[in-house]
């Protein structure tokens, strides 16, 4: 549905981004992901037919957004990064404006405006000026504007920056309901937005692509090693002899005890391993109580960081 090819832009010579290429398949919500400066907008900007690529091509289901950029725009709702509002027009006739815009005509039009106005829980401040409303508010409004035209791809740059939790909460969740309906590519630099809401997850850094893939693969293939976290009642120094000798414990980070004698501490084993079942057995045939045995998997946040931090060798990606 969409589908990004060795996407370059240069402003000047500055390069923005950097042979960009993904696919984001028919009913796929995905996250852009990465730090300030990334490539995020101009990507989407690219997609959403603000400007052309330097370099490269993209398509959105179908249309070339360079070549047929008129056919490309109807087909997508895009939320830009400062959204253009308006502000002496009421929330209604703005989106009426924008329907009239995207040629939305007749029955439709009525429908697709009630029906972004609820989506966006926008209903009640209908009948307002924009310029009136918050600027929570006014997000929703924008993000409204993308879904008139029940646009087949939603190109969503940050749509939750600058809201409260509780609207931050009302987004995601209405981006989630749009999950099989239509096509979602949105933009973050907060990782838990695209936990919560996304299917796979596109890392980008500096212009370039470091990894494509879902959070939960991003997760195992960028564990280097695995980590159990343990709570003993024993003393520090026996238990970590003792974990010393079981094989495929690759090291115990030192461990602290707390008054009531319990050990707690954190060893690193080999990934291909799960030594959970060994390291129970040797402390109950130890005696000592097991109070706690956890595996500690990576955040995205650290793995993101683990990647943004890596020197710029993009690491090999799993397209889809
Ligand atoms: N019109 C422009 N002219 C010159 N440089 C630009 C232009 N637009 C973007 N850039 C530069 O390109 C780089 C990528 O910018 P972009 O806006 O795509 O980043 P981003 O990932 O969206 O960041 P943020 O999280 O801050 O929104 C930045 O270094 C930015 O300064
Ligand atoms: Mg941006």
């Amino acid at each position: 549905m969409i589908r990004a090819e060795h996407l370059t832009k240069r402003f000047g010579t500055f390069t923005a981004i950097s042979d960009v290429s993904f696919e984001v398949q028919a009913g796929e919500i995905v996250g852009f992901l990465g730090p300030n400066g990334a490539g995020k907008s101009t990507t989407m900007r690219i997609l959403g037919g603000v400007f052309p690529p330097t370099s490269g091509s993209a398509q959105v289901a179908g249309f070339d957004v360079a070549r047929q950029s008129l056919q490309a725009r109807q087909v997508v709702g895009y939320f830009p990064e400062r959204v253009a509002l308006y502000l002496d027009m009421t929330v209604r006739e703005y989106l009426d404006y924008v329907a009239d815009m995207k040629g939305v005509a007749g029955k439709q039009k009525g429908h697709d405006i009630d029906r972004a106005l609820d989506s966006c829980v926008i209903g009640h401040v209908a009948h307002r000026l924009i310029g009136t409303l918050s600027k929570g508010f006014r997000q929703r409004v924008g993000i409204a504007q993308a879904l008139v035209g029940r646009p087949r791809v939603l190109i969503l740059d940050e749509p939750t920056a600058g809201l409260d939790p509780e609207q931050v909460a009302e987004v995601r969740k209405l981006i989630r309901q749009l999950r099989g309906e239509g096509t979602v590519i949105l933009s973050t630099h907060i990782l838990s937005e695209v936990e919560a809401t996304c299917d796979r997850v596109i890392i980008i850094n500096r212009g370039q692509i470091l990894a494509v893939d879902t959070p939960s693969n991003l997760n195992q293939r960028l564990r280097k090693k695995s980590r159990i976290q343990l709570e003993v009642r024993a003393p520090v120094e026996a238990l970590q002899s003792c974990l010393q000798s079981l094989p495929g414990i690759l090291a115990i980070e030192p461990g602290y005890a707390t008054s009531d004698g319990v050990t707690s501490l954190t060893v690193s084993t080999d990934p291909d391993r799960d030594l959970r079942a060994e390291i129970a057995t040797a402390i109950i045939d130890a005696r000592w109580d097991l109070l706690e045995l956890r595996a500690v998997t990576l955040s995205l946040e650290d793995i993101f960081l683990t990647l943004v931090h890596r020197p710029p060798t993009p690491i090999p990606s799993v397209q889809h």
